[in-house]
């Protein structure tokens, strides 16, 4: 167990019946408001950014809306590259591309600013939560969509029981934690 994965699951706070009934949800919150947990985390999500000689081999570090962002930017100072944010609906004030998925009720929608990420950029998404992969898949066409190659994601935890790796296929996902 690494440093990381020991900080995560020391810090990490199990809110039961929230947002909803039935729900039990993850506050990470207090992994971030720890210097030490916070740099152990970000370092080995960047490592999902590497090769095995460790060197960079990635473009671009995507981030999704809201949580995610916290992530994505410092694992791109890490990496020294790009960061780029993928929004809800009607944030991006410039020529998006927009990918609707859905949800458990009703539907969701995330942008990308076209020329956020040049043909053909390796991209590494990053997020906090890997649940149902709705999230990562619609993220993944919006790179796609902006003709760059989503390599991976890399997460702070996987929820196994909703079986994500059915809908992200043949993505590789590096996880923290799998619950
Ligand atoms: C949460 C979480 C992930 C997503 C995972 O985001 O931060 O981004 O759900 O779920 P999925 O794998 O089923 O798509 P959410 O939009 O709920 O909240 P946030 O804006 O706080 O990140
Ligand atoms: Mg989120």
């Amino acid at each position: 167990r690494s440093a990381a994965q020991e900080a995560l699951t020391r810090l990490t706070v199990d809110v039961p019946d929230w947002p909803e009934p039935g729900v039990t949800f993850k506050d990470i919150t207090p992994v971030l408001a720890d210097h030490h947990a916070f740099s152990a985390v970000i370092d080995a999500l960047a490592a999902a950014g590497r090769d095995d000689h460790g060197n960079v081999a990635v473009d671009k570090v995507v981030g999704m809306e809201a949580r995610g962002f916290i992530l994505a930017a410092p694992v791109a100072l890490a990496l020294g590259i790009g960061f780029v944010p993928v929004r809800k609906a009607g944030k991006l004030p410039r020529a998006a591309h927009a990918v609707s998925y859905s949800l458990e009720y009703g539907e969701a929608t995330l942008e990308v600013h076209r020329d956020a990420i040049a043909p053909g950029e390796r991209v590494l998404l990053v997020d906090d939560v890997l649940a149902t992969g709705g999230t990562v898949v619609a993220t993944r066409e919006l790179v796609e969509r902006c003709g760059g190659v989503a390599t991976g994601v890399a997460v702070l935890m996987e929820l196994g029981f909703l079986d994500p790796r059915k809908v992200t296929g043949d993505l590789p996902v590096s996880t923290l934690l799998t619950i």
